[in-house]
């Protein structure tokens, strides 16, 4: 299967799950977070993986789903956190209906994603529940140390880099090591897959920041410069207070020490900044570099050049992205 194949399949699967029973109230807020759009990466890639180890793609669908499942529960909670009120072009789940139902729409959520992570064949369960739990785990470390970073006005690089690969990366490598380990491929070929998502989560994560900045707010779904304004510590951000002048230097904090009381303003004054001394271009120049790591980890697969085509073309597709 191609990968628009592979993405058409799971959004079909995804699109036909019934979700929503009584308490309706519960449940509704469930179905329109999972089936309002979004990109589908995560479960492709556990298919995609399955199929390039010569696994059976059935097999790869539920626990594919749980991933998806998990990852919408994160960003129903994560929206609350942020103070996000718009996800994929329409109200995120708190701003339609408030923040207790995304609490606990988002806590069934996250049952139900254990539930499809356990439909895989007894010989894998063990390994792909240890390695869900280890994720969910890390996912959560990330997102305290993204909440931590908002308090605090410095940070530096390999922090923001830890921060990003527990709160973003090891997601996709782990939805990619659950397709290997569902078609039993090698440990090291398990390995050097999730090193793979790993390194591609990575750039991922610097492109969200990216497109939070500088993205078509239309096509991209979230309300632009929603980073700044919560004081997120990006990599545009981290970056720009090391190459900034004295007087740069100042201005950032100032606007990050909400000296700007103008939310459109405090926007503009960050954003310039950012242009000025080109974080935005050295942004995607650092993306590049987690490109070449994660193409090395690809290399040392052992599968043919052409069965690893669509995670290439995947990879690409996330490079370029601007959704
Ligand atoms: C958003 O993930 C959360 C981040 C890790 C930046 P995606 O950009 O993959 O969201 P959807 O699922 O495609 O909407
Ligand atoms: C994504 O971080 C991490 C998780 C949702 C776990 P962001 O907060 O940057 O994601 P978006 O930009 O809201 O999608
Ligand atoms: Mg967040
Ligand atoms: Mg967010
Ligand atoms: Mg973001």
């Amino acid at each position: 299967m191609t990968l628009d194949d592979i993405l058409t399949l799971i959004g079909g699967r995804i699109h036909e799950l019934d979700l929503v029973r009584a308490p309706r109230e519960l449940y509704e807020p469930v179905d329109y977070c999972l089936k309002n759009g979004g990109k589908r990466m995560r479960p492709a890639m556990t298919l995609l993986a399955c199929q390039m180890f010569g696994g059976d793609i059935e097999k790869a669908i539920p626990p594919a789903i749980g991933l998806e499942l998990f990852h919408n529960f994160t960003l129903m909670h994560d929206d609350i956190m942020d103070n996000a009120p718009i996800r994929r072009g329409k109200p995120a789940v708190h701003t339609k209906w408030n923040a207790n139902t995304a609490i606990l729409s988002g806590d069934v959520m996250f049952a139900l994603a254990g539930e499809f992570m356990t439909k895989v064949d007894d010989t894998h369960l063990r390994q792909v529940m240890e390695e869900y739990h280890k994720v969910v785990i890390e996912v959560c470390d990330g997102q305290q140390l993204d909440m931590n970073f908002e308090q605090r006005s410095e940070v530096s690089l390999p922090e923001y880099v830890e921060m990003i690969r527990l709160k973003t990366a090891v997601l996709p490598a782990a939805c990619l090591k659950m397709g290997a380990i569902v078609a039993g491929a090698a440990p090291d070929d398990q390995n050097h897959i999730y090193r793979f998502g790993e390194c591609i989560g990575l750039a991922f994560q610097l492109k969200d920041d990216w497109l939070d900045v500088f993205g078509d707010e239309a096509k991209f779904g979230k309300k632009s410069g929603g980073d700044i304004l919560a004081n997120k510590k990006t990599w545009l951000y981290i970056k720009a207070l090391e190459l900034a002048s004295d007087t740069q230097r100042q201005t950032l904090l100032s606007a990050y020490a909400n000296q700007i009381s103008d939310p459109d303003q405090k926007i503009r004054t960050v954003k310039n900044l950012f242009l000025e001394l080109k974080v935005d271009q050295l942004c995607v120049k650092q993306m590049e570099h987690w490109y070449e790591k994660a193409f090395n980890h690809l290399d040392q697969i052992t599968a043919t050049e052409s069965e690893k085509v669509n995670l290439r073309a995947l990879a690409r597709m996330l490079f370029d992205r601007e959704i």
